[in-house]
């Protein structure tokens, strides 16, 4: 195979690794975890299949696809929806479910009237469009992450954050107050890798909407 016909594929590193590589394993017969392990190489041919395997941070999957650099990833919605991209997203994964939600501490009392709440959050965009749809003005301080103790350091009155399990909100004193955006992670596509490798990204999105139907049934 030529290395113009690889196709590269942008895989997340964390929480989405192992749940996208089951499903790439039944899809097309490989485990992209199992290949990347072990190695500190960023990325690893399949040979077989003519997939290259690129390890990268769930954040920059969407820049490599956009870029080109990749001609496919796996990207959470919420990455897509803080930072809108020019790219195809033609499955949804059904992965990597959790919900991004606004949450106070329990038992807060409503704010005057007028006043404009904090909201902590590492989705600034995402915290302003929920705010500003509400005609809510909220003033957004933006952290990196540990979300969930601005609240109990004086530092916001709300936060806008991702949830799964609910552990992190609880062990904070935290309580939902409304969901912003239900989440899962969807497979991306570069435009022009569409044009380029059409007919084998066709087969590669409807063997993996199978695999994803399997896992659902
Ligand atoms: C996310 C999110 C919460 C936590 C929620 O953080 O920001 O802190 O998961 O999960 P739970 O509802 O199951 O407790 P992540 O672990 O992705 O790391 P981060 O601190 O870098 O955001």
């Amino acid at each position: 195979m030529k290395a113009s016909e690889i196709i590269t594929v942008a895989f997340p590193k964390g929480r989405l690794l192992s749940e996208a590589s089951a499903l790439f394993e039944t899809a097309v017969g490989v485990s992209p975890a199992k290949l990347l392990s072990g190695t500190r190489k960023l990325g690893v041919v399949d040979r077989r299949t003519g997939l290259r395997f690129l390890s990268i941070r769930a954040a920059d999957v969407a820049s490599y696809v956009e870029h080109g650099a990749a001609d496919v990833g796996v990207c959470g919605l919420d990455v897509l929806r803080e930072e809108p991209r020019d790219l195809y997203e033609p499955l949804d994964l059904g992965i990597g479910r959790c919900r991004m939600i606004v949450a106070r501490p329990r038992g807060a009392r409503p704010l005057p009237r007028g006043v404009a709440p904090r909201v902590a959050t590492k989705y600034g965009r995402i915290a302003t469009e929920h705010f500003a749809r509400k005609s809510i003005p909220a003033e957004i301080i933006h952290l990196h992450g540990s979300i969930e103790v601005a609240p109990s350091l004086g530092l916001a009155d709300a936060i806008v954050d991702i949830t799964e399990t609910g552990e992190t909100l609880k062990a904070n004193g935290l309580v939902i107050e409304e969901t912003v955006l239900e989440i899962s992670a969807r497979l991306v596509v570069n435009r022009v890798a569409l044009k380029l490798h059409g007919e084998r990204l066709r087969r590669l999105v409807a063997a993996l909407r199978q695999a994803c139907d399997a896992g659902r049934g």
